[in-house]
């Protein structure tokens, strides 16, 4: 058996997220795709968006669904209508991806984005976000947890501190959601994005939003398609939905829907329960930390299931394959996916490694050791 600790990847899928998602393509193939669809419409329609709501925490009707957490997020960011007299605060810790919407929008708009300071131990600086708030602040963008290195940002306290403000407060979770409790109603935020494949064992291509109403209020998006739109004239067509599904496309992989559907409710039945106890973050830093030349990219104070570190000696690539071939999958970070940190901490590339709740403390140990034959 494999040691998987690449969940910040993708994580490992249940059996019946698997077993949901061939019984739909079996049932395509034999009737046809669109009749399969009607037969599952209860799913596809309501039941895998009452999960999504569930799981965030949020309204039904602030959910939508996508294929990917870029695809959430540039849908909704994209469709923003910001004007060049707005400031827009991110963290050093934004994903690449999001950065280069922030850099189009600025190119067209000339809005100005600007990077919240950091305190020394890496944590954001929220009494310099309470200071220097103001009313021309238009949007705050943070990611609970980024890319490249585990620290879990304090979303609720900022919601706190920007509730009073016109801004609207956006959150990354993509590599949040399914591993930290994520409510969208205590962190308070306006957007959520995630994607389903990584810590919530969803299947790839599906992403998800909470759009609440707010970021809809302020957003005009390009194109409404025909699941919530209507041509009602040679220059007129009509939006009959103010729900967040105006965001969405229509046409998509409902096997991946179902699939998806079945990941959250998968989730959902597993975190009533209790846990194992195993903290198998905590083992694999402390596994890390004992083999000497490695570097821990640990800033900040809390800490997610996702630990990142370098080896004076060996690549991040070399480390990946080694451990490969020894039945241990971690995946390699790139310094340019989370441009505005790591690459600033020396970092290029670096050994990603992401446990989830299927990890046992012999899938620790097995990494353990295999780490410090890969490392002498
Ligand atoms: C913090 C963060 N945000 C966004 C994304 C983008 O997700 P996707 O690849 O689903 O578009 C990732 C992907 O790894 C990520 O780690």
């Amino acid at each position: 058996m494999r040691v998987h600790l690449n969940t910040a990847g993708a994580g490992l899928m249940p059996a019946e997220v698997v077993d949901v998602m061939a019984d739909h393509l079996a049932q395509e193939a034999a009737e046809g795709a669109y009749e399969t669809e009607l037969r599952h419409a209860d799913t596809l329609d309501k039941g895998v968006y009452e999960a999504l709501a569930s799981v965030l925490d949020a309204p039904v009707d602030d959910v939508a669904l996508f294929d990917n957490a870029t695809r959430a997020w540039s849908s909704a960011v994209g469709a923003l209508r910001l004007t060049g007299t707005g400031r827009v605060w991110i963290t050093p810790y934004e994903y690449a991806g999001n950065l280069i919407l922030w850099t189009e929008l600025r190119r067209r708009t000339g809005l100005r984005v600007e990077v919240v300071p950091l305190t020394p131990s890496g944590d954001l600086d929220l009494d310099w976000m309470r200071r220097n708030i103001r009313e021309d602040v238009a949007v705050v963008s943070v990611p609970h947890v980024p890319s490249g290195c585990g620290i879990v940002n304090p979303v609720e306290e900022i919601g706190r501190i920007l509730a009073p403000w016109p801004c609207l407060y956006l959150v990354d979770a993509c590599q949040s959601v399914g591993q930290l409790d994520v409510s969208v109603r205590r962190i308070g935020c306006d957007l959520l994005t995630g994607a389903g494949r990584k810590f919530l064992c969803g299947p790839r291509g599906t992403g998800f939003a909470a759009i609440g109403p707010r970021l809809r209020a302020a957003a005009t998006p390009l194109f409404h398609d025909l699941h919530v739109a209507d041509v009602t004239a040679l220059h007129d067509y009509e939006v009959h939905t103010d729900s967040a599904r105006r965001f969405e496309y229509a046409e998509r992989s409902a096997a991946a829907v179902r699939g998806l559907d079945a990941a959250l409710r998968h989730h959902l039945a597993r975190t009533a329960e209790p846990g194992t106890g195993h903290d198998a973050r905590a083992a694999i830093r402390d596994a890390i930390a004992a083999v000497p030349g490695t570097r821990l990219i640990d800033p900040g104070t809390r800490h997610a299931s996702l630990v990142t570190f370098v080896c004076a000696d060996v690549s991040a690539a070399r480390i990946r394959a080694e451990l490969a071939a020894r039945g241990v999958s971690v995946w390699v970070a790139q310094g340019n996916h989370t441009p505005l940190y790591l690459p600033g901490q020396g970092v290029d590339h670096a050994v990603r490694v992401s446990p989830h709740h299927y990890t046992s403390p012999q899938d620790t140990e097995v990494f353990a050791r295999a780490l410090r034959e890969v490392i002498r």
